[in-house]
């Protein structure tokens, strides 16, 4: 389902590694497919992209990205079905919120064709490498960084866009147990919380780190200004089962617009789920869970799917939750999802994209 023809210049590997990837065992983001997708732009001007041998890349000390910072990318996963076809899930809305990314970064926009063509095209050639099995995707990474060597303070003039490629199994081994956090903050408004930076990841480890030393997997960010509404987790959008409806933070500019999060509220409210996109308070949840009016909190995202909370940590207090089990929302969501993103069902909604 190819949008323009493209042409991109392809050298293959004379190697394949692929012999030495175990599908039944696969940590995320350790391995990468033979090749990789190259295109630069300079001065403004698109050069024809390659697909090369996957491997390092050289650059100048003062490359531009390294000092302050201009990189974003995006996270996506290619599927398999039946017939072994490869599927990609929703790629143009990656595609649009790259550009909304690129825009705030004050970065080149990359064209449809490079963007999509260029999966498509690496996806043909390393299509061996879509794994099969319940948990199993090709995660996708497409990012793009400054170019320039220069140490001056202004928008780099060129960027380099690239596409690797790494087998992706389950993302955590066990429910994570997270911490709200009520110290430091994920993003304000006015600043890059939508945006898909580098930055954005850089500055959540540390109080990643901290939230770790008190035994959390992961932190429940709160908002600015009063600590008071939540906004997401970690690297991923969060959503609350209360009295049988899912409860979701609105997005905004401090969040981003997972497009898992779209999905799955799509996919909820197909279901006869009612929805509600709003603020919701750290109160309230924590009431909600001692109450037992809230039965299940949820992450949401590319890499992790759906992935049910353990507990929530708060003022030195750990609210647990309910194992999941058949019935709950977040299980008959993941479900549903992987079915379409495998072609076990039929996609209703013009999600799945044949390569
Ligand atoms: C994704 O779900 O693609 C993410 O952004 C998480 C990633 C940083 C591991």
């Amino acid at each position: 389902m190819a949008t323009e023809t493209l042409n991109i210049k392809v050298t293959k590997t004379k190697e394949s590694k692929i012999s030495q990837f175990d599908p039944n065992n696969i940590s995320f983001g350790t391995v990468f497919t033979d090749h990789m997708l190259v295109a630069d732009c300079i001065n403004g001007e698109w050069q024809t992209p390659e697909i090369v041998p996957y491997g390092e890349i050289a650059y100048n000390p003062a490359l531009a990205s390294l000092h302050y910072g201009q990189s974003i990318f995006e996270g996506m996963k290619a599927f398999k079905n039946e017939a072994d076809e490869v599927l990609m899930f929703r790629p143009l809305e990656n595609f649009k919120r790259f550009n909304i990314s690129a825009e705030r970064m004050c970065m080149a926009q990359v064209p449809e064709e490079i963007f999509i063509n260029g999966l498509e095209e690496l996806l043909k050639i390393d299509a061996a490498w879509v794994p099969k099995g319940e948990e199993n995707s090709l995660y996708l990474r497409p990012f793009m960084f400054a170019s320039d060597v220069y140490l001056g303070v202004r928008p780099s003039q060129n960027y380099r866009f690239m596409i690797i490629m790494s087998p992706a199994g389950q993302y955590y081994a066990t429910p994570p147990k997270v911490k709200v956090e009520t110290e430091f903050i994920r993003s304000a408004e006015g600043g890059v919380g939508y945006a898909k930076c580098a930055g954005n990841y850089a500055a959540s480890l540390y109080p990643a780190k901290l939230a770790a030393e008190q035994g959390y997997t992961q932190l429940l960010w709160t908002d600015a200004k009063e600590h008071k509404y939540f906004e997401e987790s970690g690297t991923m959008n969060v959503m609350f089962v209360k009295e049988g409806k899912i409860v979701t933070p609105k997005v905004s500019t401090t969040i981003l617009k997972g497009i898992t999060r779209d999905t799955l509220l799509q996919l909820a409210q197909s279901m006869g789920i009612e929805i509600e996109e709003r603020q919701v308070s750290v109160a309230e949840i924590i009431e909600g869970i001692t109450a037992g009016t809230v039965s299940e909190v949820f992450g949401v995202g590319t890499a992790v799917v759906v992935s049910p909370f353990a507990a929530i940590g708060f003022e030195g207090t750990d609210y647990k939750l309910a194992e999941i089990n058949e019935n709950s929302v977040s299980n008959k969501l993941k479900k549903a999802l992987n079915d379409i993103r495998t072609g076990k069902i039929a996609d209703t909604f013009g999600w799945v994209w044949k390569v």
